[in-house]
């Protein structure tokens, strides 16, 4: 298996995204790290928020813009949910990421290309994009071995 592999999910509609996420959270274990970006509203929250009911996490998962991170404790492990969307590489730096992304939990970043260099290199990496309409591609690349198997067992299961 490589060390860095893309694979590309195309929905039609918000119930191909939700199933995208709960089939990732259905992968999860400690220490695993999603990067998220995409296109204002393409559904970067949504996405956590069937990740978050993926692991067992009771209740609604919001949007943590104004918070930055929000914890949650799911059945099956803890979720950190960041949103870096409103802050500087070096705030980010300060509050010490480190401790989430190789912690005992998941962690999923929002908008986390703009911490790219804060971030650890093994990870998910999801880019969403408009399609128009409820259509969204949703670019996946893993990188580092047990990321890029996830990516080739999402090929198996119709991504492209
Ligand atoms: N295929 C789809 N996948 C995800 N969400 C969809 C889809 N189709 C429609 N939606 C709707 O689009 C909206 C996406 O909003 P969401 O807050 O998740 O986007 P976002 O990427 O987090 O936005 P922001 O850039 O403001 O953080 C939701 O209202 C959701 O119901
Ligand atoms: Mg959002």
């Amino acid at each position: 298996m490589s060390e860095k592999m893309e694979v590309v999910w195309t929905v039609e509609d918000e119930s191909g995204t939700v199933l995208l996420a709960e089939t990732l959270a259905g992968w999860a274990m400690p220490g695993t790290v999603l990067a998220l970006d995409g296109d204002l509203g393409a559904g970067k929250t949504r996405f956590s928020q069937a990740y978050a009911k993926g692991i067992g996490v009771p209740g609604i998962v919001n949007s943590p813009t104004f918070t930055i991170i929000k914890e949650y404790k799911g059945e099956r492990l803890p979720l950190y949910h960041m949103d870096v969307y409103r802050l500087s590489e070096p705030e980010a730096d300060e509050l010490g990421l480190d401790d989430y992304f190789f912690g005992d939990g998941v962690t999923i970043v929002e908008w986390a290309s703009l911490i790219e260099a804060l971030l650890p290199p093994e990870r998910l990496q999801i880019y969403i994009a408009h399609l128009g309409g409820e259509a969204r591609r949703i670019a996946i690349t893993g990188i580092g071995p047990r990321y890029a198997a996830w990516c080739g067992q999402l090929q198996g299961m119709g991504a492209k």
